[in-house]
């Protein structure tokens, strides 16, 4: 069995949904953990204490370890303090899972700059602020796990949430440079893009899916992938349903020529197109144009 004990983990919007699970999960497997949720509405708007309480307190009668706060992942002072209650209550960060987020779902023609940001500002920023936050401390033990929440709305676009879309693909960037970086250190960072029965998603999926999706099915690979034995980075991963795959950026053989022009890429748009084989790293990406 993987076990967390003496892991410290962080787990943002941890008050309802897929972060409740994870922090359930984690804890029940020994691990302590920081519930850290704002507690507002769907669309971020307004705050409470509860819901990190609430998800803290039944840890804790569980036999676990917990404490609640209710910082916003958003700002740097709420990041630091989210970090700050880790290591006044555990001494310490092994662990933070992104998982906090909004929805201003508007198409594209509609959508205003506030909403844009907003929806930037927490799943984009918040996991920027949160894991920096905590990476002194992880380069200093030399050791660390994050994992980022994409969504497969980020991944394969979705109408409606050029936003969201924005954010969650732009944590696919921060998840593989993270992994980069921390690999010296032993951090590893990974992203997920889940489906899951929430408050999230529970007016837009078929009544039929809430068995099936569980966010606990979700929190398996989260487990798995911030446990010391996952060797894992910089990697993203789609998971719902009791499904796990991994989901790559790649780049095709292309086509080239010495005198590339607007007429020959039209004439050769169907090798421009072709997907296999395919490269994987911006080395090999640059490799491939010499
Ligand atoms: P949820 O609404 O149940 O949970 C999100 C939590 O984040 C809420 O408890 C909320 O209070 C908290 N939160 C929002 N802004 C915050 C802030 N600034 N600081 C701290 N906490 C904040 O929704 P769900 O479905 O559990 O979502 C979790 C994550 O999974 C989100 O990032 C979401 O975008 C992502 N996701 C969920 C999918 C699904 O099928 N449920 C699909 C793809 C991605």
């Amino acid at each position: 069995m993987l076990r967390f004990d003496d892991r410290v983990a962080i787990i943002t919007g941890a008050g309802h949904g897929l972060g409740r699970s994870h922090a359930l999960l984690l804890a029940e497997r020994g691990a302590k953990v920081v519930v850290n949720d704002l507690g507002g509405a769907l669309d971020g708007t307004g705050a409470s204490t509860g819901p990190a309480a609430e998800v803290a307190d039944l840890i804790t009668k569980n036999g676990g370890q917990a404490v609640a706060n209710a910082d916003d992942v958003a700002t740097p002072e709420g990041a630091h303090a989210i970090v700050q209650a880790a290591v006044d209550a555990f001494g310490k960060v092994d662990i933070v899972v992104n998982n906090a987020g909004i929805l201003r779902d508007k198409s594209f023609g509609k959508m205003t700059v506030e909403e844009f940001d907003a929806v930037l500002a927490v799943h984009v920023r918040g996991s920027y602020l949160v894991s920096q936050a905590a990476y002194p401390l992880m380069k200093a033990a030399g050791y660390g796990r994050v994992v980022n929440t994409s969504s497969p709305a980020g991944l394969f676009g979705n109408f409606g949430q050029a936003n969201y879309s924005t954010a969650k693909m732009g944590l696919v960037g921060l998840t593989k440079t993270l992994g980069i970086e921390g690999a010296r250190n032993g951090i590893k960072a990974n992203a997920i893009a889940p489906v899951a029965w929430t408050r999230m998603t529970e007016a837009l999926l078929p009544a039929e899916f809430e068995a099936k999706f569980t966010p606990e099915r979700v929190s398996a690979l989260v487990a798995y992938l911030v446990h010391e034995s996952c060797e894992a980075t910089g990697e993203v991963f789609t998971v719902g349903g009791g499904k796990v795959a991994r989901v790559f950026v790649a780049e095709g053989p292309g086509w080239k020529s010495d005198d590339l022009t607007p007429e020959a890429i039209a004439d050769n748009w169907g090798a421009v197109m072709t997907e296999q084989p395919y490269v994987l790293t911006a080395a090999d990406s640059m490799k491939s144009m010499l």
